[in-house]
């Protein structure tokens, strides 16, 4: 593996894997990172990586539906291999406007794999694709999901993700292109677009501020903290059989109102500011989500046996990290929070929701 084209990787989960490839995988090769920069990315997150490694660190500012550009990145630095983390990441915004859920990840991944089909002539040996386990729709309160659930979207975001999957499967499967493909829980972390669950709560939290949980917080969601995930995705790349797909879960299940109060807890107990004091006191139950899954919950067996990977953080462990890094990093959160991002919310929801 000597260059690796990463997609998307200006957002959370991308950058937190471009980081982790130089700080701690040991990765001696060139990442070209290829990201068109939306509302949610943000070069600023891998501001230390391009000043430490300016030899083997390239960020390629362009659009994954751009056959030209990705064509021409894929030759000009000789890539061979590409982690596909490039999408539209959230449900909520994927109910109210779906068209670039569909553009971006079902026509971006199109591209892409036609790209790296043709990259292959050059020695492309691997295209690793990012998923996620809300393909397999939702649970009730037993049982997990294996790579051998069937496929049952709920959202315009998962039916995307979904799409881009079963291409993802047919390439390898007609062409014999050399994928794996990866299908995870809810992860947190620093570096999260704070419209998510945690890093909004968070803030929220902080601040004083209404804690909107949709319904009456019963749905449940499996957390893996973003190092866990990352961890597993270079394991994938390295040693994943190719064809194959690997579930990863946090073995963390929560409902959403267990998370929120132990956000409000563990804040109140490292910022113990009397007039907040008890950050419950914020929870509001607000409208449910639109087809609201209920529960995920995965069962990563197979990547604990044929990888030997386990996650690390434990949720109490995790949270902190993640609280102390938003409580640090408020700059951050107000630059991305501003511009492109305001304006989208203003003008699909009104004034006054940030
Ligand atoms: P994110 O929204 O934080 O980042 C997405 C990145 O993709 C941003 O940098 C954005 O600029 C870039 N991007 C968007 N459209 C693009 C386009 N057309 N061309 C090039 N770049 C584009 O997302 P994330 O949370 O880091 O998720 C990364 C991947 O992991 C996604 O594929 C997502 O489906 C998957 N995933 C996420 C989670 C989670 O909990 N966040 C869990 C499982 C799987
Ligand atoms: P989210 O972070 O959007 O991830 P996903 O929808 O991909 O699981 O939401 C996690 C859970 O939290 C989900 O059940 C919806 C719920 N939720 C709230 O209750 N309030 C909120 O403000 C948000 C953003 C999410």
């Amino acid at each position: 593996m000597r260059s690796l084209l990463v997609t998307g990787g200006c957002g959370f989960i991308g950058s937190n894997f471009i980081r982790f490839l130089f700080r701690e995988a040991g990765f001696a090769g060139r990442v070209v990172n290829f990201d068109k920069i939306t509302y949610a990315g943000n070069p600023e997150n891998l501001a230390d990586i391009a000043r430490d490694f300016p030899d083997r660190y390239v960020l390629v500012r362009a659009d994954i539906c751009n056959r030209d550009a990705v064509k021409d990145a894929l030759e000009r630095w000789a890539v061979d291999t590409i982690c596909h983390f490039a999408a539209e990441s959230h449900v909520d915004r994927s109910i109210v406007a779906p068209e670039a859920f569909i553009r971006t990840n079902v026509e971006g991944t199109f591209v892409l794999l036609e790209a790296a089909r043709e990259q292959r002539k050059s020695g492309l040996q691997r295209f690793h694709h990012v998923s996620t386990d809300e393909v397999y729709g939702s649970l009730g309160p037993e049982g997990f999901f294996t790579e051998e659930s069937p496929y049952r979207p709920n959202s315009p975001y998962s039916a995307s993700k979904a799409a881009s999957d079963h291409l993802v499967r047919a390439y390898h499967h007609t062409y014999g292109l050399p994928v794996t493909v990866s299908n995870c829980s809810n992860n947190y972390g620093p570096y999260q677009f704070p419209e998510k669950l945690i890093p909004l709560m968070i803030l929220h939290a902080a601040a004083g501020k209404p804690l909107p949980v949709y319904g009456r917080g019963v749905n449940v969601r499996d957390w893996l903290h973003v190092e866990d995930h990352c961890r597993a995705i270079w394991l994938i790349l390295q040693h994943g059989r190719e064809g194959e797909v690997y579930n990863v879960g946090g073995r963390c299940e929560r409902t959403n109102l267990e998370t929120v109060e132990r956000i409000c807890d563990l804040l109140d107990e490292m910022v113990p500011d009397q007039r907040l004091r008890p950050r419950r006191q914020f929870i509001r139950f607000v409208t449910d989500r639109p087809g609201h899954d209920l529960r995920y919950a995965i069962d990563c067996g197979k990547i604990e046996r044929e990888l030997g990977w386990r996650p690390s953080e434990t949720f109490d462990s995790g949270l902190r990290k993640t609280i102390a890094w938003y409580l640090e990093h408020r700059p951050w959160v107000e630059r991305v929070q501003s511009g492109e991002y305001r304006r989208w919310m203003q003008r699909h929801y009104g004034e006054g929701r940030s």
